[in-house]
């Protein structure tokens, strides 16, 4: 069965756009498969627009660009599943495909067939030039039976970019996952506005359905296709990924995986933060507040002082994971450092109950042992901690 867990892998538009070759394919391919890429769950290898010829050949089919895939398709997915990973490609539910490649409106049962004769595991399907007329909801049903009907079990990555509340209706059609926004670049404000406009609807994400907020942009430092704005910093990719992790979305890479930085890599395969992602029960996580700096909070009493909020600039999320375990997180959107207190009460936890956690920074792996009633954290500007935390019974 797939998507059982939120999909991960990597996929080629973030960074290369249109500059897509049978070569750099195979060069990521080995990449995922000997650097831990794999082995830590990114699995599928994903092309994106821009693969194949601006017609379709006599029979109607699709054919990949020979300059680009001399080798054509099949050849493509036999070398990535040689390397034990999955492959993934692109269509449209359009006329034309965003970057006016042929498309599959009204060839999907016959382009679903070719997917399958290639090997493809897995489909990315976009929203450009949809005809004003056409029934959006129907049209991906309709490539979803023809998936189906293909004969291979293919992952169904539906993008419509959040058009008719996707999230209300994308799992009935059995998609496993959909895109509920616009694209990303490669810029903080981005980021934060995609993952802020989904919060909401993350309840509605879980097995085998996720709502996905778009390809990671970590680690590209404005190098590629997507970089608009200002480039993100190291904290920022920091806030970047863990948020993802926490909201349960897939993770799909977007960086060139032949030149990411050490520390980027090292982000990106966080063993803890990808458990947190991919956590059985895939809860969405709890925005518990966010509180103003400096406030005394009291670790004698069940006393909380009154505190101040401040909407959108300190978050403090608490998300349930399997096995009575949890994560807490705290992001900083001021520029400038700033304490952030995390009240357990306002994750369940009043001091009065006796318990606290045990926490584990996942950044450094540092034990911070038991703390109970809060926790303040100096957070640097445009960044975040993030701790995995078992409940714990307190002495008094
Ligand atoms: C957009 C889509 C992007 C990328 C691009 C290709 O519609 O949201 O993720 O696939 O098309 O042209």
């Amino acid at each position: 069965m797939i998507a059982q867990k939120p999909p991960m892998g990597w996929n080629s538009w973030n960074t290369f756009g249109n500059n897509i070759t049978e070569e750099l394919i195979f060069q990521t391919a080995d990449i995922m498969a000997e650097e831990g890429y794999k082995e830590r769950g990114y699995e599928y290898l994903v092309i994106d627009d821009c693969w194949s010829m601006k017609e379709r050949d006599a029979s109607g089919n699709l054919v990949p660009d020979p300059e680009k895939f001399p080798h054509g398709m099949k050849a493509v997915a036999d070398y990535v599943h040689s390397k034990g990973l999955k492959f993934g490609m692109y269509s449209c539910a359009g006329v034309m495909t965003c970057a006016g490649y042929p498309s599959s409106y009204d060839h999907e049962f016959q382009d679903a067939e070719l997917f399958a004769q290639w090997g493809v595991d897995f489909l990315k399907y976009d929203y450009c030039n949809f005809p004003e007329n056409a029934d959006c909801k129907n049209r991906y049903l309709i490539m979803s039976m023809a998936l189906k009907a293909s004969g291979r079990e293919i992952l169904f990555s539906a993008c419509n970019w959040g058009q008719e509340d996707s999230w209300n209706w994308m799992r009935s059609i059995g998609a496993h996952m959909y895109r509920s926004t616009g694209d990303i670049f490669d810029n903080f404000k981005s980021f934060m506005s995609i993952f802020q406009s989904q919060l909401a609807h993350f309840c509605q994400s879980g097995p085998y359905c996720y709502n996905d907020i778009d390809m990671l942009t970590v680690g590209m430092y404005s190098q590629g296709n997507v970089a608009i704005g200002k480039p993100c910093t190291d904290g920022e990719y920091r806030m970047q990924f863990s948020l993802w992790c926490l909201a349960g979305v897939p993770l799909m890479l977007g960086a060139d995986l032949r030149r990411i930085i050490p520390q980027m890599k090292e982000l990106l395969l966080n063993q803890d933060l990808i458990d947190i992602n991919q956590d059985a029960e895939c809860r969405p996580p709890f925005l518990t507040g966010s509180r103003s700096v400096g406030v005394e909070v009291s670790d004698k009493e069940n006393a909380i002082e009154p505190l101040e909020m401040l909407p959108d600039k300190l978050l403090t999320f608490i998300k349930h994971l399997s096995g009575n375990e949890f994560a807490i997180a705290c992001y900083n959107l001021y520029e400038e450092t700033q304490d952030i207190t995390f009240i357990f009460a306002d994750a369940g936890i009043p001091f009065a109950s006796g318990y606290g956690f045990s926490m584990k920074d996942v950044f450094t792996g540092e034990n911070l042992g038991v703390k109970r009633d809060y926790f303040t954290v100096p957070v640097p500007g445009h960044d975040c901690r993030v701790y995995r935390c078992r409940l714990v019974k307190c002495e008094d």
